[in-house]
């Protein structure tokens, strides 16, 4: 099939990509000119393990086209998918769909022959009823059906979790529309994707439930991680003996430093607005909010205790900034609080990344970088691990830190508290003695 996307950010360029790589002639649309060029390079403008590769052979097999010309992509595809933001506008839980609203307008201008125009980007329930709206004020309704399609895509992951996905929702008040999304999505359905077809208002609240939930289970754990401190329990017990029930599941019930990234913070927020708007109240998504904001205090507070409330002058590493492991992206990572607080009680605060130094950390004097683990961990009194990088999950801690006394807050249960212990080594971790 002929389709195009709109927007090339995570959801974009990465279904885009793989829509391409199922056989599918694909046009990646962008009004950010530069942005197309180094697509047109075959240079990915996100960090995503495999893209590059998978970007590269589609391009080359002249499935995939990179361009700004919108008019050229709608008139040329059948399915067109509108991929672009719908960030948290500041200072309030609204979802903003300026971006949403604008490429249905410029899509109107465009059609002359039948198109179903698919939202796959993240958006309130009842925004397929405006974008229907904006377009249907230049287009008869003949010509066009709306539907919804969210994605379920992690960073890091995100091609797989595209080509491997658990379910394909689509949402559409139309039927006959199911047919044609089964066609186009017929490779994963064969390979056992569950099809599911709902109205399109019930796919854009599924998206945001999804995603509430699974910040909800998350948090749930970090919650009852803190119990397990307290009274000398293993969290990851906990974790396999409620994750062995079929109606829990075993998977996001790994406690840590608190949700980050683009999607749980802003969907969670973006979940509560739409329920007010409809005069409900969501008072578990609300706490769940608050607690997972309180979390990243609470780190601070662990940190204190760990160095016996004697930070000034201390050197501390830390080790992965980003929201989780495999990625770039750095939207409410616990590091953004986590290193401004040592930095204020005076520790001298290096870091290493993976993905390489962050543009968030550039003002901060007394914050270094270091490009390789043993230069970050070397002499240090702690160091502090926030993300599940591989390469963090086997140091060889005496070795590299070369200093007798030093101490390790690892955020992310990376290593055996026991292990570490006949090493005399310092250790603390989450949720476990
Ligand atoms: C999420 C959803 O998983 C995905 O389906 C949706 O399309 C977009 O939002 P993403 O935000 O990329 O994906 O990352 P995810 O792997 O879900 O992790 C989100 C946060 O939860 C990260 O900070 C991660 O460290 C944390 N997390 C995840 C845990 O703390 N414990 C877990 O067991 C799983």
């Amino acid at each position: 099939m002929k389709i195009c996307m709109i927007g090339t950010g995570y959801v974009g360029l990465v279904s885009g990509t793989c829509f391409a790589d199922l056989g599918n002639k694909v046009f990646c649309v962008d009004n950010d000119k530069v942005k197309i060029n180094k697509l047109k390079n075959t240079v990915s403008p996100i960090y995503e393990p495999g893209l590059d590769d998978l970007i590269r052979n589609n391009y080359r097999a002249k499935r995939l086209n990179f361009t700004d010309d919108l008019e050229k992509a709608v008139k040329e595809s059948q399915i067109i998918f509108i991929c672009v933001g719908t960030p948290t506008k500041k200072g309030s839980n609204l979802v903003d769909l300026s971006q949403v609203y604008s490429v249905a307008k410029s899509i109107s201008k465009h059609i002359k022959s039948y198109k179903i125009i698919v939202n796959k980007s993240t958006v309130p329930v009842t925004t397929g009823d405006q974008i229907e709206k904006i377009i249907g004020k230049k287009v008869k309704k003949s010509l066009f059906d709306v539907i919804s399609n969210p994605e379920f895509l992690r960073e890091g992951e995100a091609i797989r979790d595209f080509k491997y996905p658990d379910r394909i929702v689509i949402g559409s008040d139309n039927k006959k529309i199911f047919r044609k999304m089964q066609l186009l999505y017929e490779p994963l359905i064969k390979k056992g994707a569950k099809f599911f077809c709902t109205s399109r208002k019930g796919a854009e609240l599924i998206k945001y439930a999804s995603n509430a939930f699974l910040a909800t289970k998350i948090t749930f754990i970090n919650e009852i991680a803190n119990l397990c401190e307290a009274t000398g329990i293993n969290v990851e017990d906990i974790s396999v003996g409620i994750g062995s029930d079929a109606r829990i599941g075993s998977r996001f019930l790994r406690a840590g430093p608190a949700y980050g990234g683009s999607c749980f913070p802003k969907d969670t927020k973006g979940l509560v607005s739409i329920a007010e708007k409809f005069k409900t109240n969501l008072s578990i998504v609300k706490s769940v909010i608050k607690s997972n904001q309180n979390r990243k205090i609470l780190l601070t507070k662990r940190i204190s205790k760990i160095m016996n409330n004697k930070i000034k002058n201390k050197k501390v590493t830390v080790l992965g900034v980003t929201f989780k492991a495999n990625t770039d992206d750095m939207r409410e990572s616990s590091s953004l609080v986590l290193i401004p607080y040592l930095l204020k009680k005076g520790a001298i605060v290096k870091y290493h990344d993976p993905s390489g130094p962050k543009k968030e950390f550039k003002k901060s004097k007394k914050l270094k970088f270091e490009r390789t683990l043993s230069k970050a961990c070397q002499g240090c009194d702690l160091i502090i691990i926030n993300t599940e990088w591989d390469e963090f999950k086997s140091i060889d801690f005496k070795k590299i830190v070369k200093k007798n006394s030093f101490k390790i807050y690892d955020m992310r249960n990376l290593y055996n508290p026991i292990e570490l212990k006949k090493r005399n080594i310092k250790y603390y971790s989450v949720g476990r003695e």
